[in-house]
């Protein structure tokens, strides 16, 4: 342990001053040109993503690149996800216009990063289709960005044909976490933070385990640090993420609960609100739920993916709890935690689904009552032990229980939802609205959106606002002065 810690200082220290030597370059150049190279990113996937584009952006904005909104840029990235099939599609189909884009701006970079690139297809398939691609890097890498940018440009200082120039590297696992690298945070009021990487539970149907390797948790210290350092800087609501924050702290030594970091993260001055993604059914321990009940800090929210309602189904799943451990659980939270709004991920069409398994999900929702619902549309991954299983479900069947499924939670969920109209509410102003300039748009603690008319100068703001009609997923309300 205390070797592997000394080992990510020294390459954090490497990258720093890889980072250094680079801004030089580009000041050098910049004072030539009198021309900033900019860069933009797009981003794909879960919070796990965002929050890694950050970093990188971080250590773009260090060596001396601007952002910029358009992918008409010296630098596009591409953070990637490859959760279902959709997800990979839309890369595809967006690289092949970047190819026509970079024939026009000589210098132009391209680097692809993210959870696709862990899978040995994609880069096949990139290197041989895609050869303007400039930097292939995965998820367990990205603290080496300016590293492997460095040797991008001495490639081509040395000369040689475009396709030679590619630089690749993949690692396939790590049990590094390299703490202290630079950072580009997108609010200046609310943060995502890491606490846990990786994914042990291998559920039968997702790939997240191999592409984002082991679980590993950062020490308690650096991540209270963290949040220390944020609130300092004007953070008032954190986000601690992981693919499941309830496993935090298993593996370290001594070993930690989530709930007991959570405690820690409670004491911070100046957090105000505190929000965790994603929860296990099977590792929500009763610590958490007193802890959350006691809680002031704690958001009235919890995203709990049930994935199926049938027992039969989640065994195959193996996601190791049953369709009474899950009402039982939901029972506990809200005894413990009253006004909580719960909101699930649910898989329709996993192979050898039938009506019977269906009619089991169907009545879990009706039973919970779920705040919201994200439906999903079982999409085959190779290398997971569902994709060989041999009762794959019809398209078409699939579609139409996935139609069932979505009348039942907007119907619930509209009901459930509405239950705070007529009430005041504190909410976190997050942004002016996108549609309409006029409002503006923030997150009640429940996690939904109000909108409400007010001054941009409320963003970043907790304040009352009085919720005047529910529109089923978000509310209209009005500042209360
Ligand atoms: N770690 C989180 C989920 C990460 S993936 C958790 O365990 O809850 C987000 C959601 O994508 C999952 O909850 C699941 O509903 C969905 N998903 C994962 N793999 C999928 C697949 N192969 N097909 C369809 N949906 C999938
Ligand atoms: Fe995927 Fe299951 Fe891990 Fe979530 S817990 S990331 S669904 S394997
Ligand atoms: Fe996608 Fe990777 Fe997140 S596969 S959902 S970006 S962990």
């Amino acid at each position: 342990m205390e070797n592997n810690i000394n080992i990510n200082k020294i390459e954090a220290d490497k990258q720093l001053e890889i980072i250094k030597e680079l801004n030089q370059r580009f000041e050098e150049e910049y004072e030539k040109t009198g021309i900033r190279k900019t860069y933009h990113i797009v981003t794909f996937g879960c919070q796990m993503n965002s929050r890694d584009s950050e970093k990188i952006s971080g250590i773009l904005k260090q060596i001396g690149y601007v952002e910029t909104d358009t992918e008409d840029a010296d630098f596009v990235i591409y953070n990637t996800c490859t959760v279902r099939e959709n997800a990979n599609n839309r890369v595809y189909g967006r690289l092949g216009h970047l190819g026509t884009l970079k024939k026009k701006r000589p210098g132009m970079l391209i680097a692809l990063c993210g959870c696709m690139m862990q899978e040995n297809t994609t880069v096949e398939k990139i290197k041989e289709s895609y050869r303007f691609v400039d930097i292939i890097f995965g998820t367990h890498n990205i603290f080496k960005l300016a590293e492997l940018i460095k040797i991008r440009l001495d490639n081509e200082e040395t000369g040689g044909k475009q396709s030679d120039l590619m630089v690749v590297d993949l690692w396939k696992d790590t049990d590094m976490i390299v703490e202290n690298l630079p950072n580009d945070r997108k609010y200046p009021f609310k943060a995502g933070v890491n606490i846990i990487f990786g994914c042990n539970n291998f559920c039968s149907y997702c790939i997240v385990p191999y592409v984002r390797g082991r679980e590993r948790s950062r020490n308690p210290q650096d991540i209270i640090e963290e949040v220390k350092k944020l609130a300092s800087e004007g953070v008032i609501e954190v986000m601690l993420l992981g693919q499941n924050v309830n496993s935090y702290g298993k593996n370290l030594n001594p070993p930690m609960s989530f709930a007991k970091l959570l405690l820690e993260i409670e004491k911070i001055e100046g957090i105000e609100r505190i929000r965790f993604m994603t929860s296990h059914p099977k590792d929500l321990s009763q610590e958490l739920i007193d802890v959350m009940g006691a809680s002031k800090k704690i958001c009235k929210h919890l995203h709990l993916p049930l994935q199926s309602g049938s027992s039969r189904l989640l065994k195959i799943m193996n996601r190791r709890y049953t369709k009474e451990d899950y009402l039982d659980l939901v029972e506990r939270i809200r005894k413990a935690v009253p006004d909580i709004s719960l909101t699930t991920d649910i898989i329709v069409g996993f192979p050898g689904e039938t009506e019977e398994d269906f009619l089991e999900t169907l009545d879990v929702v009706k039973k919970v009552r779920f705040d919201n619902a994200f439906t999903f549309l079982y999409s085959k991954r190779t290398g997971t032990p569902a994709a060989i299983m041999e009762n794959q479900v019809e398209e078409k069947v699939a579609k139409e229980r996935f139609d069932r499924l979505l009348a039942e939670i907007q119907n619930s969920a509209a009901k459930s939802s509405s239950r705070y109209e007529h009430t005041i509410q504190d909410v976190l102003v997050e942004e002016v609205n996108t549609q309409d300039e006029n409002l503006l748009t923030g997150r009640l603690s429940n996690n939904m959106l109000v909108h409400f008319a007010g001054d941009k100068s409320l963003i970043g703001k907790l304040i009352p606002v009085y919720l005047e009609e529910s529109k089923g997923f978000y509310y209209i309300g009005s500042q209360v002065k």
